[in-house]
Protein backbone atom coordinates (compact mmCIF):
# COMPACT_ATOMS: atom_id res chain seq x y z
CA UNK A 1 0.00 0.00 0.00
CA UNK A 2 0.97 3.38 -0.72
CA UNK A 3 1.45 6.38 2.21
CA UNK A 4 -0.81 9.30 1.45
CA UNK A 5 0.37 11.00 4.00
CA UNK A 6 2.83 10.36 6.80
CA UNK A 7 4.82 11.27 9.58
CA UNK A 8 8.08 10.44 11.03
CA UNK A 9 8.76 10.75 14.40
CA UNK A 10 6.26 13.71 15.04
CA UNK A 11 6.63 16.02 18.08
CA UNK A 12 5.54 19.05 19.74
CA UNK A 13 6.37 21.15 22.55
CA UNK A 14 4.35 24.19 23.94
CA UNK A 15 7.12 25.45 26.07
CA UNK A 16 8.15 22.59 28.41
CA UNK A 17 5.46 20.59 27.34
CA UNK A 18 4.97 17.46 25.07
CA UNK A 19 2.13 17.95 23.06
CA UNK A 20 2.85 15.09 20.98
CA UNK A 21 5.62 13.23 20.84
CA UNK A 22 7.39 10.49 18.34
CA UNK A 23 4.33 10.30 16.26
CA UNK A 24 4.46 7.97 13.36
CA UNK A 25 1.60 7.24 11.04
CA UNK A 26 1.03 6.32 8.07
CA UNK A 27 -2.47 6.90 5.60
CA UNK A 28 -3.14 4.73 2.99
CA UNK A 29 -4.38 5.00 -0.54
CA UNK A 30 -7.85 4.33 -0.11
CA UNK A 31 -8.14 4.89 3.70
CA UNK A 32 -10.54 6.16 6.22
CA UNK A 33 -8.36 6.57 9.28
CA UNK A 34 -9.88 7.21 12.87
CA UNK A 35 -7.43 8.96 15.12
CA UNK A 36 -9.38 8.68 18.81
CA UNK A 37 -8.41 9.23 22.03
CA UNK A 38 -9.16 10.76 25.17
CA UNK A 39 -9.81 14.97 25.20
CA UNK A 40 -6.54 16.99 25.59
CA UNK A 41 -4.39 13.54 24.43
CA UNK A 42 -3.31 15.62 21.00
CA UNK A 43 -5.96 14.55 18.18
CA UNK A 44 -6.32 18.42 16.82
CA UNK A 45 -2.82 19.73 17.74
CA UNK A 46 -1.97 16.36 15.00
CA UNK A 47 -4.18 17.86 12.54
CA UNK A 48 -3.04 21.89 13.06
CA UNK A 49 1.00 19.76 12.57
CA UNK A 50 -0.32 17.90 9.13
CA UNK A 51 -1.56 21.03 8.08
CA UNK A 52 0.38 23.92 8.57
CA UNK A 53 -1.21 25.61 11.33
CA UNK A 54 0.90 24.55 14.28
CA UNK A 55 4.85 23.30 13.56
CA UNK A 56 6.36 20.73 14.81
CA UNK A 57 8.87 20.58 16.64
CA UNK A 58 10.51 17.64 15.61
CA UNK A 59 10.44 15.02 12.62
CA UNK A 60 8.57 15.13 9.50
CA UNK A 61 5.44 14.94 7.31
CA UNK A 62 5.20 13.59 4.21
CA UNK A 63 2.67 14.26 1.47
CA UNK A 64 2.45 11.68 -1.70
CA UNK A 65 6.07 10.76 -1.23
CA UNK A 66 7.02 14.56 -0.72
CA UNK A 67 8.32 16.33 2.71
CA UNK A 68 5.70 18.94 3.65
CA UNK A 69 6.97 19.44 7.02
CA UNK A 70 6.56 23.09 8.14
CA UNK A 71 4.73 24.47 4.79
CA UNK A 72 1.97 26.88 5.59
CA UNK A 73 -1.52 26.25 5.90
CA UNK A 74 -2.38 27.82 2.51
CA UNK A 75 0.38 25.31 0.69
CA UNK A 76 -0.47 22.74 2.26
CA UNK A 77 -4.34 23.34 1.50
CA UNK A 78 -3.17 24.17 -2.18
CA UNK A 79 -1.39 20.46 -2.55
CA UNK A 80 -5.13 19.12 -2.14
CA UNK A 81 -5.35 18.22 2.07
CA UNK A 82 -8.40 19.51 3.33
CA UNK A 83 -9.92 19.50 6.72
CA UNK A 84 -12.57 20.88 8.85
CA UNK A 85 -12.36 22.25 12.12
CA UNK A 86 -13.26 21.10 15.51
CA UNK A 87 -15.03 24.37 16.48
CA UNK A 88 -17.01 25.10 13.42
CA UNK A 89 -16.45 28.07 10.84
CA UNK A 90 -18.96 29.39 9.02
CA UNK A 91 -19.99 33.12 7.68
CA UNK A 92 -23.20 33.08 9.16
CA UNK A 93 -24.45 36.26 7.09
CA UNK A 94 -22.88 34.16 3.53
CA UNK A 95 -25.51 32.27 1.98
CA UNK A 96 -24.84 28.65 2.30
CA UNK A 97 -23.62 28.78 -1.25
CA UNK A 98 -21.19 31.60 -0.95
CA UNK A 99 -19.89 29.31 2.10
CA UNK A 100 -18.82 26.87 0.07
CA UNK A 101 -17.57 29.06 -2.70
CA UNK A 102 -15.15 30.38 0.05
CA UNK A 103 -13.94 26.94 -0.48
CA UNK A 104 -12.83 26.87 -3.73
CA UNK A 105 -11.50 30.19 -3.76
CA UNK A 106 -8.20 29.53 -3.30
CA UNK A 107 -7.50 27.27 -6.20
CA UNK A 108 -9.73 29.46 -8.27
CA UNK A 109 -7.64 32.55 -7.72
CA UNK A 110 -4.45 30.72 -7.86
CA UNK A 111 -3.41 32.46 -10.82
CA UNK A 112 -2.81 35.81 -10.27
CA UNK A 113 -4.07 37.20 -13.78
CA UNK A 114 -7.27 34.90 -13.44
CA UNK A 115 -7.89 38.30 -10.46
CA UNK A 116 -7.27 41.04 -12.37
CA UNK A 117 -8.30 40.24 -15.91
CA UNK A 118 -12.03 39.71 -16.25
CA UNK A 119 -11.80 38.05 -19.12
CA UNK A 120 -14.07 35.43 -20.60
CA UNK A 121 -11.87 32.59 -19.33
CA UNK A 122 -12.34 33.90 -15.97
CA UNK A 123 -15.77 34.00 -15.98
CA UNK A 124 -16.23 30.33 -17.74
CA UNK A 125 -14.31 29.76 -14.34
CA UNK A 126 -16.72 31.23 -12.23
CA UNK A 127 -19.59 29.38 -13.65
CA UNK A 128 -17.69 26.14 -13.68
CA UNK A 129 -16.44 26.86 -9.86
CA UNK A 130 -20.27 27.75 -8.93
CA UNK A 131 -21.47 24.19 -10.46
CA UNK A 132 -18.73 22.31 -8.63
CA UNK A 133 -19.99 24.19 -5.88
CA UNK A 134 -23.77 23.11 -6.83
CA UNK A 135 -22.62 19.84 -7.18
CA UNK A 136 -20.93 19.62 -3.66
CA UNK A 137 -23.86 20.87 -2.24
CA UNK A 138 -25.47 17.67 -3.57
CA UNK A 139 -23.18 15.61 -2.98
CA UNK A 140 -24.00 16.45 1.14
CA UNK A 141 -27.45 16.51 0.49
CA UNK A 142 -27.89 20.54 0.73
CA UNK A 143 -28.82 21.49 -2.52
CA UNK A 144 -32.41 22.51 -2.00
CA UNK A 145 -30.57 25.19 1.21
CA UNK A 146 -28.24 26.88 -1.60
CA UNK A 147 -29.90 30.28 -0.89
CA UNK A 148 -30.16 30.21 2.55
CA UNK A 149 -28.28 31.94 5.36
CA UNK A 150 -25.63 29.90 6.56
CA UNK A 151 -26.45 30.93 9.99
CA UNK A 152 -30.21 29.66 10.29
CA UNK A 153 -29.17 26.30 9.25
CA UNK A 154 -29.45 23.96 12.27
CA UNK A 155 -25.99 22.74 13.58
CA UNK A 156 -25.86 19.12 11.87
CA UNK A 157 -26.58 20.75 8.37
CA UNK A 158 -23.80 23.31 8.91
CA UNK A 159 -21.22 20.93 9.44
CA UNK A 160 -22.37 19.04 6.09
CA UNK A 161 -21.90 22.27 4.62
CA UNK A 162 -18.19 22.49 6.06
CA UNK A 163 -17.74 19.37 3.75
CA UNK A 164 -19.52 20.75 1.15
CA UNK A 165 -16.46 23.60 1.20
CA UNK A 166 -13.92 21.14 1.70
CA UNK A 167 -15.01 18.85 -1.50
CA UNK A 168 -15.11 21.76 -3.64
CA UNK A 169 -11.55 21.98 -4.22
CA UNK A 170 -11.70 18.36 -4.88
CA UNK A 171 -8.92 17.37 -2.37
CA UNK A 172 -6.58 14.21 -2.59
CA UNK A 173 -7.02 13.78 1.29
CA UNK A 174 -9.51 15.48 4.00
CA UNK A 175 -8.98 15.70 7.75
CA UNK A 176 -12.27 15.88 9.53
CA UNK A 177 -12.32 17.24 13.30
CA UNK A 178 -14.82 15.67 15.17
CA UNK A 179 -17.52 15.67 12.12
CA UNK A 180 -20.31 14.44 14.10
CA UNK A 181 -19.75 16.11 17.68
CA UNK A 182 -22.52 17.74 19.20
CA UNK A 183 -25.16 16.75 16.56
CA UNK A 184 -28.62 14.79 16.51
CA UNK A 185 -28.41 10.86 15.79
CA UNK A 186 -30.69 11.61 12.69
CA UNK A 187 -27.88 14.25 11.81
CA UNK A 188 -24.81 11.74 12.66
CA UNK A 189 -26.58 8.65 10.17
CA UNK A 190 -26.58 11.76 7.86
CA UNK A 191 -23.17 12.82 8.51
CA UNK A 192 -21.90 9.57 8.55
CA UNK A 193 -23.64 8.56 5.00
CA UNK A 194 -21.84 11.64 3.36
CA UNK A 195 -18.28 10.33 4.93
CA UNK A 196 -18.60 7.03 3.53
CA UNK A 197 -19.66 8.61 0.84
CA UNK A 198 -16.20 10.78 0.00
CA UNK A 199 -14.46 7.99 1.10
CA UNK A 200 -16.29 5.26 -1.65
CA UNK A 201 -15.52 8.07 -4.09
CA UNK A 202 -11.76 7.40 -3.54
CA UNK A 203 -11.12 10.83 -1.21
CA UNK A 204 -8.47 9.35 1.26
CA UNK A 205 -10.27 10.25 4.97
CA UNK A 206 -8.63 11.11 8.34
CA UNK A 207 -11.25 11.57 10.75
CA UNK A 208 -10.85 12.69 14.69
CA UNK A 209 -14.05 10.95 16.60
CA UNK A 210 -15.51 10.39 20.10
CA UNK A 211 -18.15 8.42 18.94
CA UNK A 212 -16.46 5.13 18.74
CA UNK A 213 -19.82 3.78 17.21
CA UNK A 214 -19.15 5.69 14.71
CA UNK A 215 -15.46 4.85 14.44
CA UNK A 216 -16.50 1.31 14.43
CA UNK A 217 -18.51 1.85 11.47
CA UNK A 218 -16.68 3.10 8.46
CA UNK A 219 -13.14 3.18 9.65
CA UNK A 220 -10.34 1.06 8.38
CA UNK A 221 -7.60 1.78 10.90
CA UNK A 222 -7.39 3.38 13.54
CA UNK A 223 -5.02 4.94 15.63
CA UNK A 224 -4.91 5.79 19.35
CA UNK A 225 -3.11 8.91 20.68
CA UNK A 226 -2.99 9.23 24.92
CA UNK A 227 -1.11 12.16 26.00
CA UNK A 228 0.79 13.05 22.82
CA UNK A 229 1.51 9.23 22.35
CA UNK A 230 0.28 6.47 20.35
CA UNK A 231 -0.99 3.56 22.56
CA UNK A 232 -2.66 1.44 19.84
CA UNK A 233 -3.12 1.69 15.89
CA UNK A 234 -4.50 -1.01 13.56
CA UNK A 235 -8.15 -2.46 12.40
CA UNK A 236 -10.96 -0.90 14.71
CA UNK A 237 -12.25 -4.22 15.99
CA UNK A 238 -8.43 -5.24 17.81
CA UNK A 239 -7.98 -1.22 18.63
CA UNK A 240 -11.61 -1.51 20.71
CA UNK A 241 -10.54 -4.60 22.62
CA UNK A 242 -6.89 -3.50 23.30
CA UNK A 243 -6.55 -2.87 27.07
CA UNK A 244 -4.29 0.24 27.11
CA UNK A 245 -6.95 1.57 25.04
CA UNK A 246 -9.77 0.71 27.39
CA UNK A 247 -7.36 1.81 30.19
CA UNK A 248 -6.89 5.13 28.62
CA UNK A 249 -10.73 5.29 28.46
CA UNK A 250 -11.59 4.40 32.28
CA UNK A 251 -12.28 7.27 34.56
CA UNK A 252 -11.65 10.16 32.06
CA UNK A 253 -14.58 12.90 30.99
CA UNK A 254 -15.30 11.84 27.31
CA UNK A 255 -17.12 14.20 25.21
N1 LIG B 1 -1.69 26.58 21.13
C1 LIG B 1 -1.46 25.84 22.21
N2 LIG B 1 -0.71 26.33 23.24
C2 LIG B 1 -0.46 25.59 24.34
N3 LIG B 1 -0.90 24.33 24.53
C3 LIG B 1 -1.63 23.80 23.55
C4 LIG B 1 -1.97 24.51 22.35
N4 LIG B 1 -2.72 23.70 21.55
C5 LIG B 1 -2.86 22.55 22.22
N5 LIG B 1 -2.22 22.60 23.41
C6 LIG B 1 -2.14 21.52 24.40
O1 LIG B 1 -1.81 20.32 23.74
C7 LIG B 1 -2.52 19.22 24.31
C8 LIG B 1 -3.32 18.53 23.24
O2 LIG B 1 -4.44 19.35 22.87
P1 LIG B 1 -5.37 19.01 21.63
O3 LIG B 1 -6.32 20.12 21.46
O4 LIG B 1 -4.52 18.66 20.47
O5 LIG B 1 -6.12 17.71 22.16
P2 LIG B 1 -7.35 16.89 21.55
O6 LIG B 1 -6.97 15.47 21.57
O7 LIG B 1 -7.75 17.48 20.23
O8 LIG B 1 -8.49 17.13 22.63
P3 LIG B 1 -10.10 17.26 22.49
O9 LIG B 1 -10.61 15.86 22.41
O10 LIG B 1 -10.50 17.93 23.75
O11 LIG B 1 -10.39 18.08 21.28
C9 LIG B 1 -3.36 19.78 25.44
O12 LIG B 1 -2.66 19.61 26.63
C10 LIG B 1 -3.49 21.24 25.07
O13 LIG B 1 -3.68 22.03 26.22
MG1 LIG C 1 -9.46 18.33 19.52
Amino acid sequence: MTAVLQTDHLSLQFGGVNALSDLSIEVDEGALHAIIGPNGAGKTSFFNCLTGYYKPTGGAVRFQGNEVTGLDAAKVAALGIRRTFQNIRVFPKMSVLENVLAGGHLRATSNLLSITVASRGFRRRERLLHEEAMASLEFVGLADQWNNLAGDLPYGMRKRMELARVLIANPVVVLLDEPAAGVSSVEREELSRVIRRIHDQGTCVVMIEHDVDLVMEIATDVTVLDNGRIIASGLPQDVRTNPDVIRAYMGRKRK
